[in-house]
């Protein structure tokens, strides 16, 4: 390893998101509009070898030691199968994982685990399949109930859902949510939503707080605090009725954690993001694909990670919504 992917404030990026597409299956409508969006073009988008060609930079160069498959949807994206095998034939220890709607994961839950995949994290905001529907847009609940089993059979755990509520939708639904994962060992997370929509529709009295999770969690559960150190990790955790069981909340908005950030995000076209609400980029496909050499990539992308400003800014007057949704991004 020659360089770390350090910026300005000490912090060291350690944690790849790697969105290997744009697209999506589902069409959820805190996400994107009804009709989907002007995907990226095919040509556009980095090609198998590209991405670990990348990865292995990253790993190789600059002390990457986790990555992240994100979308859109990863599962739509063909090679993934085989673009996590060839990531974990890099590194062993490299920790793996997936974050998906779960669309198709019942088919590739056993392939993914065979290539070296260590985890998944599943993205369900409601176990009730008409508020599925009202929500994404597709009826496609009981595909995900599938892939969540298949995932946890192929030992693709602890398996996490990621759940986002929104007012007057599934908002009462927090604590049904949650015993239903308990009742299934996933490890529940809340998110609080974020202004990364492609509609441009947040607004912070329409987004579900953390405070507000934890007064709808607390008419059925006593959370407290659990004791594992959080680290890096987004989520703050809680023992659900003394435990084993836990909630974690991601307070992005109103617990802002950037100050602990360790993650750099690789877009599908090949831009080199240093935060999810970064204003600009760098262009590694454009230096890969004009024959740059391999330090010459790793050089750019350490340039990149300078420019990390030390936090989103969402409270900001100022504040400007990047010009990618989460969805271009990866979660
Ligand atoms: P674990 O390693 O399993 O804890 O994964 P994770 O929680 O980091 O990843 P996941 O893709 O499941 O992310 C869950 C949610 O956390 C995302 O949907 C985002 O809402 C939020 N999140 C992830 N990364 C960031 C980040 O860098 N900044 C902010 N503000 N939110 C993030
Ligand atoms: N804010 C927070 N989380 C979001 N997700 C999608 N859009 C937003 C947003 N604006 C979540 C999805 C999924 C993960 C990829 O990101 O629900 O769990
Ligand atoms: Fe697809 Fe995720 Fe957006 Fe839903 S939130 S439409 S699953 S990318």
């Amino acid at each position: 390893m020659t360089q770390l992917l350090e910026d300005q404030y000490g912090r060291v990026a350690r944690d790849l998101r790697v969105s290997l597409t744009d697209r999506c299956n589902l069409r959820c409508s805190y996400c994107m509009p009804a009709e989907g969006l002007d995907w990226l073009p095919n040509d556009d988008v980095l090609s198998d070898d590209e991405v670990v060609h990348l990865i292995r930079i990253g790993v190789e160069r600059l002390g990457i030691q986790e990555i992240r498959f994100t979308g859109g949807e990863p599962l739509v994206r063909r090679g993934l199968v085989d673009i996590v095998r060839r990531t974990r034939a890099l590194d062993p220890d490299l920790e793996l994982s997936i974050t998906s709607n779960a669309l198709g994961l019942a088919r590739n839950a056993a392939a993914l685990a065979e290539a070296g995949l260590n985890r998944v994290n599943i993205s369900l905001d409601t176990v009730r399949a008409d508020t599925f529907h009202e929500i994404t847009r597709r009826d496609r609940f009981h595909d995900v109930v599938a892939g969540l089993e298949a995932a946890q059979a192929a030992g693709l755990g602890p398996v996490k859902i990621n759940a986002v509520l929104l007012r007057g939708v599934n908002d009462d639904q927090a604590a049904e949510l949650l015993q239903w994962s308990i009742d299934r060992d996933y490890d529940l997370r809340f998110i609080e939503q974020m202004p990364l929509d492609a509609q441009h529709g947040w607004s912070r009295e329409g987004m579900v707080t953390a405070d507000e999770i934890f007064a709808r969690l607390e008419k059925s559960f006593v959370l407290t605090p659990a004791a594992e150190p959080r680290g890096s990790s987004p989520a703050e955790l809680f023992l659900v009725d003394g435990g084993p069981a836990t909630v974690g909340v991601i307070a992005s908005v109103t617990r802002p954690f950037c100050g602990d950030c360790d993650r750099v995000r690789l877009t599908a076209d090949g831009q080199v993001r240093n935060c999810l609400f970064a204003r600009d980029e760098s262009d590694l496909r454009g230096a890969l694909r004009a024959g740059a050499s391999d330090e010459e990539i790793a050089d750019r992308w350490v340039i990149a990670m300078r420019g990390k400003l030390p936090g989103h800014g969402i409270d900001d007057p100022t504040f400007l919504q990047p010009d990618r949704p989460m969805s271009a991004i990866g979660g």
